[in-house]
């Protein structure tokens, strides 16, 4: 059986906060498959996404995605159908996001963020469920809006 349930990538502006975030994962349970970067050699943010993204949409585990500012990110991500990527900078975004957004990935940046800030933004998305009744509505008129 596949336990993990949490996924989470960067770029090599956030290796060293993923690297933060996922000993926090691992102290408070949550498993998490790293899909990289491994090093902190300059590589490609969108491409991270993308991976993540598509792997987001294969399993239905919930993604973190980390670069310097979270919004190269996030525009990434945001790109492929059926992500809801949240860049968030508090905690109130993250529950937000959740609750009303329905995000399946979660945005951070490194450059922006204390390590503890960053622990808690984690905490509050991992931990808000979505409430559903006319947030789905939105969702769904999200998931069909035309180009
Ligand atoms: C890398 O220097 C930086 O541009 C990237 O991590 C991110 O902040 C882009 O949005």
């Amino acid at each position: 059986m596949n336990a993990t349930n949490l996924l989470i990538a960067s770029d090599h502006a956030g290796f060293d906060l993923k690297e933060n975030i996922k000993s926090y994962l691992d102290q408070i349970g949550r498993t998490v498959e790293d899909l990289g970067t491994h090093t902190l050699d300059s590589c490609d943010y969108p491409l991270k996404a993308q991976e993540l993204c598509h792997k987001v949409l294969q399993t239905d585990c919930p993604g973190i995605l980390i670069c310097g500012t979270g919004q190269g990110m996030a525009m990434s991500a945001n790109r492929i159908p059926g992500i809801r990527a949240a860049l968030c900078v508090n905690e109130f975004m993250a529950r937000a996001a959740r609750a009303h957004n329905k995000a399946n990935v979660l945005c951070l940046g490194s450059r922006v963020l204390g390590t503890e800030l960053a622990r808690s933004i984690v905490l509050a998305f991992l931990t808000t469920d979505f409430e559903g009744q006319r947030h789905q509505r939105r969702i769904d008129q999200m998931e069909t809006l035309k180009p």
